[in-house]
């Protein structure tokens, strides 16, 4: 297909419909997008581990990896399957306007919109659009090219409880795209200064989604493979990470240890920890960090649960006194 041409009417007119909604108090919070501008800060095998672990609470979960490296074949081992479709089903959507269907259901109540190298026209379409609308004297139509996502999930999410969405780290455009289709977004990060640096580019980022996305809030910030469980060192790294998001959120009480082996078995095998850590194949030393892992991601799920409770609260108060 050409590029650049992708008709904009429709975005405009889903996004006017999301801010009427969100005015109205009406706009349920679903889409929680797993952010941060660095690569190899555990994006993909957390959002694989708690979209998982949601779906196994019986919520009905969509994941949807916005990123061309497709690891979510590997995360849960759907490689090779028709699950697997190189994120055609995703360009689709975008590019064609088709419904954002998912390729199957990878686990009972978890289904997979994959990414995979299709998201190249995806991306080269979104900086043609975005050097469009530079041009432009309308500021609807200014902002309108970075909400092609948030049109195509709005359309689906009457259908899921939660919609994850795991976002390329170096495409700015695709990172634009899932802040303002987003309504929450969780950061993973390693505590080393590039990371950081890739958590202050999302904040800026985060500032540019609101424009469009004025519901959009930070649910934390997740430490990653987290190399000591000393409380001293955690409690510095706790300290770098609040003065770099300078009280825009907190940090999450859950970390993820780092266990290099674990990590490469799940990926090997195509199970998330907590599937893996009931196998009996694996020999005890594993078995009891795959446990740990396991356990760290069961209750990051649950403080993420209880994180967006307390928007959602915040929300029906400020509805309450309007
Ligand atoms: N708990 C962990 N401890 C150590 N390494 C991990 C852990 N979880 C994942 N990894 C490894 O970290 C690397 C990056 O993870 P990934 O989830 O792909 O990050 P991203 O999506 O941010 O690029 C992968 O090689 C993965 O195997
Ligand atoms: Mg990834």
């Amino acid at each position: 297909m050409r590029l650049g041409v992708v008709d904009l009417s429709r975005v405009k007119a889903a996004l006017r419909r999301r801010l009427q909604l969100m005015s109205e108090g009406v706009h349920d919070r679903k889409v929680i997008v797993i952010i941060n501008g660095k690569g190899g800060v555990g994006k993909s095998s957390l959002s694989a581990a708690i979209a998982a672990a949601l779906a196994k609470t019986g919520l009905q979960v969509l994941l949807i990896e916005i990123d061309e490296q497709g690891n979510h074949c590997e995360d849960l081992g759907t490689t090779g399957t028709e699950l697997a479709d190189d994120g055609q089903a995703q360009a689709a959507a975008i590019l064609e306007g088709k419904p954002l269907t998912p390729t199957g259901e990878a686990r009972p109540n978890l289904y997979v919109v994959p990414g995979g190298s299709a998201l190249q026209d995806v991306i080269e379409e979104l900086y043609c659009q975005r050097r469009v609308a530079a041009t432009s004297d309308d500021p609807e139509d200014q902002l309108a090219w970075m909400g092609m996502y948030a049109s195509a999930i709005d359309a689906v999410r009457h259908l899921y409880d939660v919609i994850v969405l795991d976002v390329a780290p170096g495409s700015e455009p695709l990172q634009l795209q899932a802040l303002v289709a987003g309504d929450m977004a969780l950061v993973p990060t390693r505590s080393d200064p590039s990371s950081r640096k890739g958590l202050r580019t999302v904040a800026r980022r985060f500032a540019v989604a609101m424009r469009l996305n004025p519901q959009l809030r930070l649910l934390g910030v997740v430490l990653f493979a987290t190399a000591s469980a000393a409380t001293r060192v955690q409690q510095k790294i706790r300290d770098q990470l609040a003065h770099d998001l300078n009280g825009a959120a907190g940090v999450m009480e859950q970390t993820i240890r780092h266990v290099e082996a674990a990590a490469v078995a799940c990926r090997t095998h195509g199970r998330v920890p907590q599937e893996l850590a009931a196998s009996p194949d694996l020999d005890p030393a594993l078995r009891r960090s795959m446990k740990a892992l396991a356990g760290d991601y069961r209750s990051l799920a649950l403080e993420v649960l209880q994180a967006k409770a307390e928007l959602d609260q915040a929300d029906a108060n400020r509805k309450a006194r309007r």
